[in-house]
């Protein structure tokens, strides 16, 4: 079982969560070594112990103005959800997955890439709005390679670059 936890402010991370999900339950039907996802949206009545086991994290990128490149790093409205991962051991952080708006430009996901440095874990995908079916075979495949590397050699991938 794939573990992921993840923040939706507008719905689109938790329709693709669901896209994800299904694709996820058909790649288990057609063939039992493939894993299905359990997944967690944040809430502030979530059960933090879910964190407790090795998990991904996916985040919708919120950033308060600026172009991501000389300005625009203050994250807005995922904070809570940036908490619960501070308290959480990094060790168990396999992977960030990451979404935002092509239209933001160099600001596109960006909060997963700062994330990725916070947490030193690796940016496994990133996707847009509410995904499709491509990005969900693209994420899915990313997050299974993580956690047979994991499974492999019980330790997780650190930030290369
Ligand atoms: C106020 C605001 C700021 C945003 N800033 C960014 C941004 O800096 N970069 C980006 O890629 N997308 C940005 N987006 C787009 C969201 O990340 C995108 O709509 C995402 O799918 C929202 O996910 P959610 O519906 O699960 O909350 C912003 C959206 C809003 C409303």
């Amino acid at each position: 079982m794939l573990k992921l936890f993840y923040v939706s402010i507008s719905g689109n991370t938790r329709a693709f969560v669901q896209r994800l999900t299904r694709y996820a339950d058909k790649a288990h039907a057609a063939d039992a070594h493939c894993p299905r996802i359990e997944a967690v949206e944040f809430t502030p009545s979530f059960d933090a112990r879910f964190l407790d086991q090795p998990f991904f994290a996916m985040v919708p990128t919120y950033l308060d103005g600026g172009d991501g490149i000389n300005s625009g790093y203050r994250e807005v409205m995922t904070l809570d959800f940036r908490d619960e991962l501070d308290e959480a051991d990094p060790e168990n952080l396999l992977g960030i997955i990451g979404s935002g708006n092509r239209n933001f430009n160099a600001q596109f996901g960006l909060t997963a890439k700062h994330y990725a440095r916070r947490f030193n874990s690796p940016v496994i995908g990133l996707y847009e709005l509410r995904g499709n079916d491509e990005e969900a075979d693209r994420i899915y495949t990313s997050m299974c390679n993580y956690q047979a590397d994991f499974d492999r050699r019980g330790v997780k991938r650190a930030l290369v670059k």
